[in-house]
């Protein structure tokens, strides 16, 4: 594991974008696992830029995204759908046939979480895995449980995500109860893995997932077993770390 120490979340997004993109560069048509929550925005706002000023491009790279709340239609500003068009997808030269999420309007579970291990297999697997941090030690939505999931399934959301996630919709009734996600198996596969977290409010978490026992109770600390995983974060999350 390799931590960048960042001044801020700014700081954080740009060194997290210039590894994306070196990625990119590598590899034009890598595939990139994306993740959506506050934590990446930034990230993406920095490759936007990049792609902008002529410096990166997009029209050969593919991409998987992490997860997709169930129920949500695509035209929902809360599906993560909706999210990757308005933060990336929509500002940079990908061609969306190459862009996936899991189906959040797809019923039946089994279905919706086969095509998409389908998908991803199909696609030869993740170069990159960009990550956000749960406050309860969630990678994508898997939620702390007694065994780690290996491939996408459906999860029933916490109590804590339902809160922490409350502050994007109308009321807590609309936060959706259950979502689909990417295994910690595939996100585990991934030849790369990077993660951004910044705040105060992430400093416990973040030191009880890199610092303390690799445990299904906080799934991001598998990743201290990940042979290229670069936790990218600011001196507030790292405030507990010495
Ligand atoms: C959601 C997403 C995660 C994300 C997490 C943290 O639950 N499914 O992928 O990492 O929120 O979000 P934030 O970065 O807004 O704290």
């Amino acid at each position: 594991m390799r931590i960048i120490r960042t001044k801020n979340y700014d700081d954080m997004s740009k060194k997290a974008a210039d590894l994306i993109a070196a990625v990119v560069l590598l590899k034009p048509n890598c595939v990139l696992g994306l993740a959506t929550g506050s934590s990446p925005i930034g990230t993406y706002n920095n490759l936007v830029q990049k792609y902008e000023e002529g410096n990166l491009d997009f029209s050969t790279v593919r991409s998987v995204n992490l997860d997709e709340y169930k129920g949500l239609p695509r035209t929902n500003d809360q599906s993560y759908y909706y999210f990757m068009h308005k933060n990336l997808f929509s500002r940079v030269n990908i061609n969306l046939d190459n862009t996936h999420l899991p189906n959040g309007m797809e019923p039946d579970s089994d279905k919706a979480c086969k095509e998409y291990d389908a998908v991803i297999k199909s696609m030869g697997g993740v170069d990159m895995q960009l990550l956000g941090l749960g406050h309860d030690g969630h990678i994508g939505f898997n939620e702390p449980n007694n065994e780690f999931d290996k491939t996408t399934h459906c999860v029933n959301l916490t109590q804590m995500t339902i809160e922490a996630n409350k502050r994007f919709f109308a009321s807590i009734d609309d936060v959706p109860r259950q979502a689909y996600t990417m295994g910690v198996g595939t996100i585990m596969d991934a030849k790369m893995v990077i993660m951004v977290v910044s705040g105060k409010d992430k400093a416990e978490i973040l030191k009880k997932a890199f610092f303390g026992p690799v445990t299904p109770e906080v799934p991001a600390s598998i990743l201290q077993f990940h042979p290229n995983f670069v936790l990218v974060a600011d001196e507030d999350a790292l405030s507990l770390v010495k």
